[in-house]
């Protein structure tokens, strides 16, 4: 089946964002860098990827709107929406840590219809487009078959950020860590959900998400048959930024570990 021209034009601003940022790896010492808040940074190597990703789509599709990281929104004439984050894992990419990515997803009327997330560094691209499954590279991938939470290999991100967060995030680690086979805290939630499409993480938990974070990964996770909601099971993850995924049985199961230490975890925090 043909790629979807609004996928092309996604894949090719990732690309040429990307190229970007891999070439600013070679001189990261003289980077600019600004503190947004605690811990969240954005360097002029963000700034100039954003720039580049929104030029490339809205040559495209000059009518359309966009919500992007750094520069928010810009209204369209038509209710298409592109949510960008043009380097996803920031903290890594500075201190030379080779897991970042680009991630670009593609709104119609409020649904997600288009995703890329791209690996610059590997030259990994996960793309998907609504209804015709999730792809690396140009193959098929699909969410794993691990169906018992010991033998999972879980992804999760730190709430780095806001120290306030930090106890009931370590109440949720308390509870699933011993019960998995392992967890990994990548720094890049757009590339663990892209994992997570790809079998290579089985479970992924984090609060506090922006949509640029989530939005791809959750189009790649659903066409790779996996699942995604808030901790709850809701459809709140977009909202809320709170966000349970994996596949089908191991999203069960954490959603059943998370609402017993949940409940434990506000009960002793009231
Ligand atoms: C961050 C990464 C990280 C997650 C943070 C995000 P940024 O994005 O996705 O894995 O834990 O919450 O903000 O700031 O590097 O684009
Ligand atoms: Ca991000
Ligand atoms: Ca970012």
């Amino acid at each position: 089946m043909a790629i979807h021209p609004m996928l092309n034009t996604a894949i090719k601003a990732a690309r040429r964002a990307g190229n970007q940022i891999v070439r600013a790896m070679d001189h990261l010492d003289g980077l600019s860098i600004e503190a947004k808040g605690t811990n969240d940074f954005v360097s002029e190597v963000d700034r100039n990827a954003e720039k580049t990703i929104i030029e490339t789509l809205l040559q495209a599709y000059p009518d359309h709107g966009i919500l992007a990281e750094e520069s928010g929104i810009k209204e369209g004439k038509t209710l298409h929406q592109w949510i960008i984050d043009p380097l996803d894992g920031t903290t890594n990419f500075l201190h030379g840590h080779p897991q970042f990515a680009v991630s670009i997803a593609l709104k119609f009327r409020g649904k997600l219809e288009q995703a890329v997330v791209y690996n610059p560094m590997t030259e990994e691209l996960f793309t998907a487009t609504l209804g015709r499954g999730a792809f690396l590279n140009n193959r098929r991938i699909r969410v794993s078959q691990v169906n018992q939470l010991r033998y999972a290999l879980l992804g999760t991100g730190f709430p780095f950020r806001e120290e306030r967060y930090l106890e009931i995030y370590l109440e949720t680690f308390r509870r699933l860590f011993p019960n998995s086979s392992g967890v990994r805290r990548a720094g890049s939630a757009a590339l663990d959900l892209a994992y997570i499409a790809a079998g290579r993480l089985d479970g992924f938990w984090e609060f506090h998400l922006q949509p640029w974070d989530i939005a791809a990964g959750a189009l790649l996770i659903k066409e790779a048959g996996g699942m995604v909601t808030d901790m709850k099971g809701g459809e709140d993850y977009f909202d809320s930024g709170d966000i349970l995924a994996g596949n089908l049985k191991i999203h069960q199961r954490l959603q059943k570990e998370l609402a017993e230490c949940l409940v434990t975890a506000n009960s002793t925090t009231n």
